[in-house]
């Protein structure tokens, strides 16, 4: 590809599968089900579905309306939509956000290449739960094999985002979101099959009012964002990709629907097979990387079990990963004029020393703290609970109160089979409910 041409997407299924691949991630498969876990089950459910569907889906809409009217990397996006203002500050905003995460979240990327390594080489089963305690305790503070899994998937990923929009994340999620969807279902099968499962189940899906808390509740709305991608501007970026015949309205439910449904499947896959084997469901983050292996472990084939999961945490990580690689790396393409393969290799240079420290920051670097938090818990604060908020309320804020209608209209309007109508509760929406809902969760999350 050429430095003018910025290409698209090819195909509407490529749109969903690549947009379906960054909502599909960490956030369904590690940190839904320990959410989930500590915040009592159902109740925590029912809160999150509402909160896909009322905040999630119309902020979704949003970010696409401003990624697809401009066709621009986040900065220019709202340099062209709102020429002459300082909306741009927002899209500067969400690309040093998408920095921030990738930092940490590359570390995490490459724990479960590790957990697929060690579970390929036959070494992960038959341990008891204190030693998948330890074993996972020990990896973390090496200050070597941690580096070399994060460094082997940031070289992964640039080489992927190199290759451009089309051959390279639309290829690759084609491939890989189909992929990862039948292992989850095969995984929650065999969950479901195992003595006692129906305790998982109804600790999922049985409501109990009494388990409803307030932290609970914005636990769930902070989840939703995290887990659509939404507030970063990733979102407008992706969407700067779709062509004319996607239809905004409804890709963002089909996205919102399949995204919910992995981390619902997630957690089929991970509560009865926990109750089954008379584990506790609030073990916090550390669930998939030092539960599981025990799950596992005390299954037939639990090893070849432990393999399909693991290959499966890390495509919906690899995939989530690349497209907070590509709200920067289509950034500096079009603002420094250089070619992608370019803007990757000084893209990865970075993000290798900022992972490696972030990495370091639970072994040596473990003293060097801010503000009594370490390096890693510090760049997660900082975007999911502060950034991400900030980024979510004004996109909405943006879009409700300052954007042209026509164009909010006719974007909502494309290759659409009925008129949408329903636009003056759509600007509602955005000008108060989705603001004033992050607005709580932000406030209550700062208190906290
Ligand atoms: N949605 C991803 C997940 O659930 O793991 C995480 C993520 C990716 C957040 C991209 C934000 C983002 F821009």
């Amino acid at each position: 590809m050429t430095k003018g041409d910025r290409g698209h997407f090819a195909t509407k299924f490529g749109v969903l599968m690549a947009t379906v691949g960054s909502a599909v991630g960490l956030g369904n498969i590690w940190r839904f089900p320990y959410q989930m876990g500590m915040n009592g089950g159902a109740a925590f459910l029912i809160v999150y579905i509402l909160a896909v569907f009322l905040v999630g889906i119309p902020a979704m809409v949003a970010e696409f309306i401003i990624g697809r009217e401009s066709h621009k990397n986040t900065v220019d996006a709202f340099n062209a939509v709102a020429p002459g203002t300082h909306w741009n500050l927002l899209g500067y905003l969400g690309v040093i956000t998408g920095g921030i995460i990738s930092c940490y979240y590359c570390v995490v990327v490459g724990w479960t290449l590790y957990y697929l390594y060690i579970s390929a080489s036959n070494s992960l089963v038959g341990y008891s739960p204190e030693q998948y305690n330890a074993i996972f305790n020990h990896f973390v503070v090496n200050p070597y094999i941690p580096t070399l899994f994060l460094v082997l998937v940031i070289v992964i990923t640039g080489v992927i985002v190199s290759r451009g929009v089309q051959n390279g994340i639309e290829r690759m999620s084609k491939i890989m979101m189909p992929m990862l969807f039948i292992l989850l279902i095969a995984l929650g099968i065999n969950s479901c099959m195992m003595p006692n499962a129906f305790q998982g189940l109804k600790f999922m899906f049985v409501y109990d009012a009494s388990k409803l808390t307030f932290d609970g509740a914005m636990d769930a709305i902070g989840q939703a964002f995290y887990s659509l991608s939404l507030g970063m501007g990733c979102l407008i970026t992706y969407s700067s990709y779709f062509k004319d015949n996607v239809n905004l309205p409804k890709t963002a439910s089909q996205i919102a629907i399949v995204d919910l449904l992995v981390a619902v499947l997630s957690g089929i896959m991970i509560f009865p097979a926990l109750f089954s084997l008379g584990m506790q469901p609030d073990e916090g983050a550390g669930l998939v990387f030092k539960v599981l292996p025990s799950v596992f472990s005390q299954m037939a084939l639990g090893s070849v079990w432990a393999v399909m999961f693991y290959v499966l945490l890390f495509i919906a990580a690899l995939t989530s990963f690349m497209s907070l690689y590509e709200v920067i790396i289509s950034f500096v393409v079009e603002k420094f004029n250089i070619t992608r393969v370019r803007a990757c290799i000084i893209m990865s240079a970075i993000f290798a020393v900022m992972g490696i420290v972030n990495s370091l920051s639970f072994g040596v670097l473990s003293d060097l703290t801010i503000f009594g938090n370490s390096i890693f818990d510090t760049f997660d604060y900082l975007s999911t609970t502060i950034l991400l908020p900030f980024g979510g309320i004004f996109t909405s804020l943006f879009v409700g109160w300052r954007l042209d209608r026509k164009v909010i209209n006719t974007q909502l309007n494309i290759n659409s089979p009925f008129k949408f109508k329903a636009i003056k509760v759509y600007i509602f929406f955005l000008r108060f409910i989705i603001p004033i809902a992050i607005l709580t969760m932000f406030v209550f999350s700062i208190i906290n």
